[in-house]
């Protein structure tokens, strides 16, 4: 199959097909709280977080203005002192290590596995001090870290365990959900993440009841009660009209899940049966990647790009810089002390994928990649 001969447009996450095929529920959704006119902390804000609980087995769901508020609270309600350090991946979108930053702390960055591009949980420890208050990994990707390990040394060592599930919400590790698999799960409903909404959103999950109601007064301003402030907060809440759109996309977001792990598999083993010059990430035994990016790795990417753009596909880099490398971060680290990070952001590329994108235009994908990498 000659790729250049059907470039169909190709939309790199798309979202009108999932609308089309949520239409009427999301549009219900929507007209119901235009009726009831009740825009901030709504029914559906208590609804969506008692739904989002029970998909992830975690006692609480909070939800939030943004996947950023989301790990700022979390942080926030640690009550971090100044000075106080926060273990995280270079590796990652800035929000995880800016909220660090902006909770009074700083981040310690420890490098990532090279063929996950998930933090090292051998390197942790190593990078512990008494100044540690908490572990932030990120289920890059899709894919969880290495919970089980993570949460053993943070138990060994007092430590708080901040899992960054904002590409890796719906994902299984170990028959658990993404979202409960530390002291707190933090997630985004931005619109391309596997559970979007047509605007900012986000949830913190949590079974610790104090931490729980910590977080609820955050997000108001820190108030316990009416113009009671309690603690510094932020205006983090949810709007009740995002809270409609994400109750609209979970009539069929476990059938999403399930078509994103298909179209994971097809996409692996079209490409390793295709002899293409890529490599595919590692999946760990015992979980899953629900694909936030279905991301491969590929050399002289900027011409691979360019080549498939040509033949219509479209295609995003996640991401070019490790945060090490960053301007704003660049004091927290040595330029060359994670390597593996470096490295994978000089190959990583990512195709498209949505739970709706079809095995005709999956395979036109396979084609131009082939063509693309054959130079
Ligand atoms: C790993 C990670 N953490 C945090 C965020 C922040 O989420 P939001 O854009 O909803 O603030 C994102 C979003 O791109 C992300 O990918």
């Amino acid at each position: 199959m000659n790729a250049r001969h059907e470039a169909p447009a190709l939309d790199f996450i798309d979202l009108k097909s999932q609308y089309a095929a949520l239409r009427q529920t999301i549009n219900e959704r929507i007209q119901r709280v235009l009726d009831h006119g009740q825009y901030i902390m709504g029914p559906e804000v208590q609804e969506m977080e008692q739904r989002l609980a029970a998909c992830t087995g975690a006692r609480h769901c909070i939800s939030v203005a943004s996947g950023t508020e989301a790990l700022l609270i979390a942080l926030m309600a640690l009550d971090l002192k100044p000075g106080d350090e926060v273990i995280t991946t270079p590796f990652t979108f800035a929000a995880t290590a800016e909220t660090i930053v902006l909770a009074g702390a700083r981040p310690v960055f420890v490098d990532i596995e090279p063929d996950s591009c998930n933090i090292d949980a051998t390197k942790i420890e190593a990078a512990i001090t008494k100044k540690t208050k908490a572990i932030m990994p990120v289920g890059l990707y899709g894919q969880v870290a290495d919970m089980d390990e993570i949460n053993a040394i943070a138990q060994r060592h007092g430590l708080a365990v901040i899992e960054d599930a904002a590409q890796s919400f719906g994902a299984t590790y170990k028959g658990r959900k993404s979202g409960n698999l530390g002291t707190f799960g933090c997630t985004s409903f931005f619109p391309s993440k596997p559970l979007g909404c047509y605007g900012d959103g986000g949830a913190i999950f949590t079974s610790d009841d104090t931490l729980a109601q910590a977080c609820r007064e955050i997000r108001v301003h820190g108030q316990s009660a009416r113009y009671t402030h309690t603690r510094v907060g932020v205006g983090g809440r949810m709007d009740t009209l995002q809270c409609a759109v994400v109750l609209g996309k979970l009539e069929r977001f476990d059938w999403e899940i399930e078509r994103r792990l298909q179209l994971g598999q097809r996409y692996r083993e079209l490409i390793t049966r295709s002899g293409a010059p890529v490599q595919l990430l590692t999946v760990r035994p015992e979980r899953d990647c629900v694909w936030a990016q279905f991301t491969v790795f590929v050399k002289e990417r900027e011409a691979v790009q360019a080549r498939l753009k040509a033949l219509g596909v479209p295609t995003a880099v996640h991401y070019p810089k490790p945060l090490h490398h960053q301007p704003a971060y660049a004091e927290h680290c040595c330029a060359e002390c994670c390597p593996e990070s470096q490295h994978a952001a000089a190959r990583v590329m990512s195709l498209p994928m949505s739970a709706d994108l079809t095995d005709a235009q999956l395979q036109h994908v396979v084609s131009a990649l082939v063509e693309a990498t054959r130079g």
